[in-house]
């Protein structure tokens, strides 16, 4: 199983839909076996809380269940999960430096990674935009950039670990 962790600062709107694209694509696409997906915070404001009411109300719209709770990314998290994906520079600045404060070295180069690096849609360093201050429009923004974000995603890490779907054999 190879396991990825979607990271954010509040863990209320952004990776939380990380987490519910990635895996509703996965389920989609029948690698249930291959592929998961959870998030995290880098703070702790909204721990053991549900996400902010419009990323589960934009989900619904398209027939996503949110049922995550809110999460402070752990020391564990850094060797629990393959990959670490977040949603701006500054969460990359974070977690580049929790890893580095908890283990002595850089991340590996496969390890963490710019969610919009893998966006079709544009070239060279892009965020995802914070949409907590913003209306819900940007609620919907942000699950069209994660959506078309993860499917290119996932077909990368299907090639990276070699997953191949017993009727591709
Ligand atoms: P997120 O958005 O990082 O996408 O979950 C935020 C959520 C909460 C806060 C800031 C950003 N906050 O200040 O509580």
């Amino acid at each position: 199983m190879v396991k990825v962790l979607f990271v954010c600062l509040g863990n209320i709107c952004r990776s939380p839909a990380g987490e519910a694209t990635f895996n509703e694509i996965v389920k989609e696409r029948g690698l249930q076996e291959y592929l998961q997906a959870d998030s995290a915070g880098i703070m702790g404001w909204h721990v053991g809380k549900k996400p902010d009411p419009r990323t589960i109300k934009n989900a619904e719209k398209h027939g996503i269940t949110i049922t995550h709770l809110g999460k402070k990314l752990a020391k564990a998290d850094l060797d629990d999960f393959d990959h670490i994906v977040v949603m701006d520079e500054k969460n990359f600045e974070d977690v580049h430096k929790f890893y580095y404060d908890t283990k002595g070295v850089p991340p590996p180069a496969d390890k963490l990674f710019l969610i919009r690096d893998f966006d079709p849609t544009v070239r060279g360093v892009h965020e995802v935009i914070d949409p907590y201050y913003e209306g819900e429009e940007v609620f919907e923004e942000v699950f069209q950039i994660l959506w078309r974000s993860n499917e290119a995603l996932i077909n990368f890490l299907v090639e990276k670990h070699h997953i191949v779907l017993p009727e591709e054999e």
